[in-house]
């Protein structure tokens, strides 16, 4: 049961549809600290170390925006877990220090020659979260750096240097009646010291969070495998906490997403999650089934769900 509490069930009626369900934060914060963050900072580390140009890309003209981002995240990572992590700046001298990891970065403020990564990609180490920045310009936000370990079946090679609506053009329906414009035009609107979250879902076969489009053939392949016998161990909800925050030196946007999951056989214990779950699930249009790798497998989920529910109803 324990893996039920805090995870951010993300459906709030019967049907899902696409749509910009972005609420304000109080208070603002852009990153959270979990149970899990030893074991995903590792599994981020090996990542970057492994597949460095897979999971991180910047454009030089980000490195402004970097840098406050950095200080923002270690200023916000001490302030909230003062028991966790410590975080002092003198001038430009800074030390951030990591009681959970036993470490400590000692740098001056955007003087590039006393650290040996770039700052996104060094405070990306220490945040459970993949961070990007999405560039401010006259002519749209554009993808200029991003530090991302667990995709949801998308590349972070592909999209650099995007502009946002491009980087949509993938997702059924979301050009219909200037959606994702509008939605580009609230971000841009978004004034500093804000922070606007929104939950987005999949489902991801197997408990897998680094699943980029890169290596779809690895984890990909298991949709095939799913039975109304073994859903409940190989399917996990998968939810994605996304965060919009601009910065107020840079004006750019910082965009925070931290992936949560849930088996399925842990889901299916909390009544109201099971029966909302199946709804969604069997009125979920087909478009948007297909495009979230779901098609394959829809029919023996929902008998996996209907025996649950079945059972429910027995046992009462
Ligand atoms: C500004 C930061 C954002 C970035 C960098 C971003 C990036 C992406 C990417 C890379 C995808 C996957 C596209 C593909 O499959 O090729 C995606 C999907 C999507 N995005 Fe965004 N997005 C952002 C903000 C938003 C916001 C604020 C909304 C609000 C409605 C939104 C709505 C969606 C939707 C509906 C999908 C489809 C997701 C699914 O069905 O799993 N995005 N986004």
């Amino acid at each position: 049961m324990s893996r039920l509490n805090g995870f951010p069930f993300p459906f709030t009626k019967d049907q899902y549809t696409y749509s910009n369900n972005s609420v304000p934060l109080d208070p603002a914060k852009t990153i959270t600290v979990t149970a899990d963050y030893k074991n995903e900072l590792e599994l981020i580390r090996k990542l970057l170390q492994k597949h460095h140009q897979r999971c991180f890309r910047s454009l030089p003209l980000s490195i402004e925006s970097q840098w406050e981002i950095m200080l923002l995240l270690f200023n916000e990572l001490a302030s909230c877990n003062p028991e966790s992590f410590t975080f002092q700046k003198m001038g430009g001298e800074c030390l951030f220090q990591n009681h959970l990891l036993a470490e400590e970065e000692a740098f001056v403020f955007r003087d590039v020659s006393t650290i040996d990564l770039e700052p996104l990609d060094l405070v990306g180490r220490h945040v459970q979260e993949d961070l990007i920045i999405m560039g401010d310009r006259h002519d749209g936000l554009f993808l200029e750096a991003g530090q991302l370990c667990f995709p949801s079946n998308w590349s972070l090679a592909f999209v650099q240097g995007m502009e946002f609506k491009s980087i949509h053009n993938q997702v059924p329906g979301i050009q219909n009646d200037g959606f994702i414009d509008k939605v580009e035009r609230f971000i841009s609107k978004i004034q500093p010291g804000a922070v606007w979250e929104r939950k987005n879902w999949s489902i991801t076969v197997t408990n897998k969070l680094d699943t980029p489009l890169e290596t779809y053939s690895v984890w990909g392949k298991h949709r095939q495998e799913v039975t109304c016998e073994n859903a409940g161990d190989l399917i996990h909800l998968r939810v994605e906490v996304q965060r919009l925050f601009r910065l107020p030196m840079n004006h750019d946007v910082l965009f925070t997403i931290h992936t949560y999951l849930l088996q399925l056989n842990d889901l299916i214990q909390q009544e109201s999650w099971l029966k909302s779950f199946y709804q969604n699930i069997k009125t979920l249009p087909e478009e948007i089934a297909e495009y979230k790798g779901i098609s394959t497998y829809r029919t023996e989920l929902l008998r996996f769900l209907e025996n649950h529910m079945e059972k429910g109803r027995r046992g009462r």
